[in-house]
């Protein structure tokens, strides 16, 4: 039996906090899972919830948080199901590995004295599926335990009323010290659902209601008039690199190798110096005739859309004429211009 639920003269540290239930106690979102207020939260359907909405929208979670509380009302019931009803039933949320998890977790509750959960964030996080941010939502939303619940609205909600420059996933830390002394002792798990639905219905990603928020005074972003440069997001990674060779051959006359691109893909149909291709390891040396190459040091570095190309520029001087290899031909450097040559190309013949 859990105690009953404190009372609301456990005052936080930082009175940002009662400011805040007091919004949700006027204007809280009404969820299948949510007990309302005065009820106890039915721990399973937290849970549950929790789970679900760990891979998608409350609205595409509402229909099948429903479907299994038909089928199965409590954790026993969910322990005992076949594991293939449990799978069929979850289809459409994805991520099969969080179904098996969920019978798996449902077995080690219904085994526990009671078939109770955990209470604690640890004994929460000890079981399949609960990570960290789910054990702290589970813990003060069914069983006010004052855990730091931090999902992706919180952490916007707080990196903008405090105005914290420090990237994600960095800035966690700074947020988990701003919740702390804002958790209300007695409402922990209200304080959660107020912030997450703050998040979503106010603080939004893109066109906040700065003007309807409890927080307005307080906001340091909003005061700046710069809630939507908040959070900051991580520098984006580079670009992956690509390595290979270009062959720059001149023949006795001066003329230049060249050959045509495919006719798709990548600079499809265009006209090329002869190359290897491009990997993330560069492939293999193949040069279009037999010759003395010789390596230059530095590549040309050319930055396409989704990658940067490093190649590198091995160039060759013939003594006389010869045919051209299958598919390549022999281009004089006044007909260069009348080339389709890429930049990428150009560049690599105006290297050497
Ligand atoms: N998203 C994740 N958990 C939630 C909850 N308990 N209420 C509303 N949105 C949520």
């Amino acid at each position: 039996m859990t105690a009953p639920r404190r009372s609301r003269t456990d005052e936080p540290a930082d009175p940002r906090g009662l400011a805040l239930l007091d919004w949700y106690d006027r204007h809280r979102r009404v969820l299948p899972w949510r007990a309302l207020p005065g009820q106890r939260p039915d721990p399973y359907h937290v849970w549950l919830s929790e789970i679900m909405l760990q891979q998608t929208t409350v609205e595409t979670v509402k229909p099948y948080f429903a479907k299994f509380l038909a089928l199965w009302p409590d954790i026993r019931a969910l322990a005992a199901a076949d594991d293939q009803a449990v799978l069929s039933a979850w289809a459409g949320l994805g991520y099969y590995a969080r179904a098996r998890n969920l019978i798996a977790c449902a077995r080690a509750v219904a085994a526990r004295p009671g078939a109770a959960f955990p209470e604690t964030e640890e004994g929460l996080r000890a079981l399949p599926g609960i990570g960290a941010y789910t054990a702290a939502a589970i813990a003060a939303i069914a069983f006010d335990e004052p855990a730091v619940v931090i999902d992706g609205n919180i952490e916007r909600v707080i990196t903008r009323l405090e105005a914290i420059e420090t990237p994600l996933p960095r800035a966690k830390a700074e947020i988990a010290d701003v919740l702390r002394p804002m958790v209300p002792a007695g409402r922990p798990g209200d304080f959660a659902q107020a912030l997450m639905d703050l998040g979503s219905g106010i603080c939004r990603p893109r066109n906040p209601d700065c003007l309807l928020c409890p927080f307005r005074s307080n906001c340091k972003a909003a005061a700046n008039g710069r809630a939507t440069a908040f959070p900051v997001k991580p520098a984006r990674k580079g670009k992956p690199v690509r390595h290979g060779t270009a062959y720059l051959v001149r023949d006795g006359a001066g003329r230049i190798l060249l050959g045509t691109r495919p006719a798709k893909g990548l600079l499809a149909g265009m006209a090329e110096v002869p190359n290897t291709g491009w990997a993330e390891i560069a492939p293999p040396d193949s040069p279009p005739v037999p010759a003395d190459w010789m390596r230059r040091n530095a590549p040309v570095i050319h930055v396409f859309t989704h990658f940067e190309l490093r190649l590198i520029v091995a160039e060759a001087r013939l003594a006389g004429e010869m045919p051209p290899p299958p598919g390549l031909r022999w281009v004089a450097q006044a007909d260069l211009a009348g080339e389709p040559l890429p930049t990428l190309f150009r560049k690599v013949i105006e290297a050497v």
